[in-house]
């Protein structure tokens, strides 16, 4: 058995961050990680994969269709797909190699296998001491099971793709995020099963590239959750690349015909039989790959919160207080596994506040300012309430728009597309909500983030000066909007 100050399940952005973060206050940390590679769903199969292939689809599209514009002439651009995905791998080995680094130089004990809370011992006769059981994980870890306990323990465990009744994924056709990073060649038509970040992000990608793709949503809309008006604009650009939605659309279904020689696989030598997608009251469609993309559950029925007592909400999340307190002494969870947006960021951020709340006494994590960010083109992002809850919770606001178009810089770049909404409270002129559609709207938010955070004014936004030719103009005329004094408008 070995004792640690802090023993963390998970070595995501929420589990990583927290352990540098103790391993800052001088604690002795264990994390526990059944991967081989460090950096959560979201530096393996996630975020930054997804990324790397969003930019590297970006200049394929841009090399064929974009630089003309500029006076470039590129004749005969083709795609070495391997090439591409290799890049994309060395990114993500090259990510996951600096984050075991960072454990390292803090003096992080990594334990590579599954942890499950085992129980509670008490230790000297009064200090409370939680366990983790650190089991092998097949074909992954060697070693021997191992017991570790701490007074505290954080459960930083993530999620996993939300399964739908009736697409079971085969790893290869019917495939999840994790596959579609992968393929190894373009499908010719894809169907996307939900509008929502994955689902736009990754059939963005293989659009690019070549494929038909065909997204079906359930709702009415895309993007549920982000502004309407910001989702309603991406879609009518995302049609005009191309992309096919059928929206109110519930599938019901899908499945593999098996082939002439009775194989469902690819490359089998066999021809493949198609994927056919159930709609309910809609006929059916066929393709040859499907990607299921209806959401994620946290990763919470395997870590023995039973043996401590610990609860679960109703969609699998374990529960906390605002401060990330467990019904367990002790046992704190963070990112992916409870409440809010499952977003890595927001995980860094509690993962970062409950270590400062353990070692430093303080720790806040401020839920009305955290950005969301689809990485499509045009970028989508947003920070605060939307305006459709701010009219459901009757709350008076004024807002100023500005469009890209009137941008300089976005002229210059060829980028256009989009507007900035920026949402102010009618009364105080506090920024409630700012939402965008256009280049680059992934690191505009960011000052929007530290607006809302610092409780800025629309009118302490307008009043700052923005260099200028820049995209971030555009959000202070937006500011400036709020007020009727757009300048550019
Ligand atoms: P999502 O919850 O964003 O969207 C899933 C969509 O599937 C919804 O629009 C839903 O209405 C639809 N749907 C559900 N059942 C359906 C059915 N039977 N037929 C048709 N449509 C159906 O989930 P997504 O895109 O899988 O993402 C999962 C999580 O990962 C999200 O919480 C997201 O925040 C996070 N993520 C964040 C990214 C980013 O920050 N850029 C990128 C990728 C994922």
């Amino acid at each position: 058995m070995k004792s640690f100050d802090l023993i963390i399940i998970g070595g995501g952005p929420g589990g990583y961050v927290a352990a540098i973060r103790a391993a800052q206050f001088g604690k002795s940390v264990a994390l526990v990680e059944r991967e081989p590679q460090l950096g959560g769903t979201c530096l393996r199969v996630g975020c930054i994969p997804s990324k790397a292939l969003l930019e590297s689809s970006e200049r394929f599209v841009e090399a064929q269709s974009g630089l003309a514009a500029h006076g470039v002439k590129v004749e005969r651009v083709s795609l070495d797909l391997a090439a591409m995905l290799r890049r994309k791998d060395e990114i993500v080995s090259g990510l996951a190699t600096g984050v075991e680094a960072l454990i390292k130089k803090n003096r992080i004990t990594w334990f590579l296998g599954h942890g499950r809370l085992d129980g509670a011992m008490t230790a000297d006769g009064s200090t409370r001491m939680n366990r983790v059981a650190v089991s092998a994980v097949s074909g992954k870890t060697s070693k021997e099971a191992e017991l570790l306990t701490a007074p505290h323990v954080i459960v930083a465990t993530g999620s996993r793709v939300a399964p739908l009744k009736g697409v079971e994924p085969d790893g290869d056709r019917i495939c999840t995020s994790t596959e579609a990073l992968s393929l190894s060649a373009v499908p010719e038509h894809l169907v996307v099963i939900g509008a929502g970040y994955i689902g736009l992000e990754l059939g963005s990608v293989w659009r690019r590239l070549g494929a038909k793709v065909t997204v079906l949503e359930y709702l009415p809309r895309i993007l549920p959750g982000m502004d309407s008006e910001v989702a309603d604009a991406a879609l009518r650009i995302f049609r005009k690349q191309g992309i096919e939605f059928r929206l109110g659309c519930e599938v019901t279904s899908a499945s593999v015909q098996a082939a002439r020689g009775g194989s469902k696989k690819r490359g089998t030598g066999d021809e493949a039989g198609p994927c056919v997608v159930q709609i309910r009251d809609q006929a059916p469609i066929s393709c040859d790959r499907v990607l299921l993309a209806v959401g994620r559950v946290p990763n919470t029925d395997d870590v023995g919160l039973d043996s401590l007592k610990i609860e679960r909400d109703s969609r699998g999340r374990i529960v906390v207080n605002d401060h990330f307190e467990t019904a367990a002494p002790g046992v704190y969870a963070v990112g992916d596994a409870i409440r809010g947006p499952m977003l890595a960021h927001k995980a860094e951020d509690e993962g970062l506040a409950c270590a400062e709340r353990l070692y430093g006494g303080y720790g806040h994590v401020n839920y009305d300012a955290i950005p969301g960010v689809a990485y499509t083109h045009p970028e989508i992002a947003g920070v605060g309430r939307t305006e459709d809850e701010l009219r459901s919770a009757g709350v008076a606001y004024r807002r100023g728009m500005s469009h890209f178009r009137g941008n300089a810089r976005a002229r210059a770049l060829a980028d256009t597309e989009g507007f900035v909404k920026v949402l102010a409270d009618a009364t105080t002129d506090r920024i409630l909500g700012v939402h965008i559609i256009g280049p680059r709207a992934g690191d505009l938010i960011a000052e929007a983030a530290a607006a809302i955070e610092f409780g800025a004014s629309a009118e302490d936004l307008a009043r700052t000066c923005h260099a200028h030719p820049t995209l971030p103009e555009v959000l202070r005329e937006a500011a400036m909007a709020v007020d009727g004094r757009a300048i550019h408008a």
